[in-house]
């Protein structure tokens, strides 16, 4: 069965409560889901998921230091995520505090990584991937879950 991985990290619950949401979105694709914070996890949990989605607080307009350590460890995974499905989602503290540039922090490293990034559905109101202030709220975990159900269903079609 086909894979999504979800790793965030968060300090206060907010980015958590998101990667519920899109864990739950990805789920509705029939897909197997796990959901794990990025200090609990290692560059090998990424092998086995066709799909992995990244959140992390905004920090200073990027990922968090957990975020980036758990990424920069990846490197020893680097030659063997290539064609898997990315996506991120961020939670900040301000609208205009650097949301997307965080999700763009973590697409980066995707892209480092030769992965096929999607964006938000069409039928979401984001672009760049989930992105919300504080706990999400209901019009967010909407989003959250568009966005995990697209990757899900990507990577139904991609087997
Ligand atoms: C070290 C640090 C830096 C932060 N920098 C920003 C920032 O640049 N812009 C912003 O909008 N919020 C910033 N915040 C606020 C968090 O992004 C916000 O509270 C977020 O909802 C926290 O998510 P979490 O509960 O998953 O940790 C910062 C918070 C911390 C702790």
């Amino acid at each position: 069965m086909s894979k999504v991985l979800v790793i965030y990290d968060s300090r206060s619950g907010n980015t958590a409560k998101m990667a519920e949401e899109v864990a739950a979105g990805a789920r509705l694709s029939g897909v197997e889901v796990e959901v794990k914070k990025a200090d609990e996890s290692k560059p090998e949990d990424l092998l086995d998921a066709d799909g992995i989605i990244f959140g992390s607080p905004n920090h200073f307009g990027s990922m968090s230091e957990k975020m980036k350590a758990f990424i920069n460890d990846s490197v020893k995974v680097r030659k063997k995520m290539e064609n898997k499905v990315g996506a991120a989602f961020s939670s900040s503290g301000t609208i205009g505090g650097g949301g997307e540039t965080t999700v763009f922090s973590l697409i980066q490293a995707m892209m480092i990584h030769s992965m096929i990034i999607v964006g938000d559905p069409l039928d979401a109101t984001g672009h760049y991937g989930a992105v919300g202030i504080g706990a999400p709220d209901d019009n967010t975990a909407d989003i959250c879950r568009k966005l995990g159900k697209r990757v899900g269903d990507l990577v139904k079609r991609l087997a």
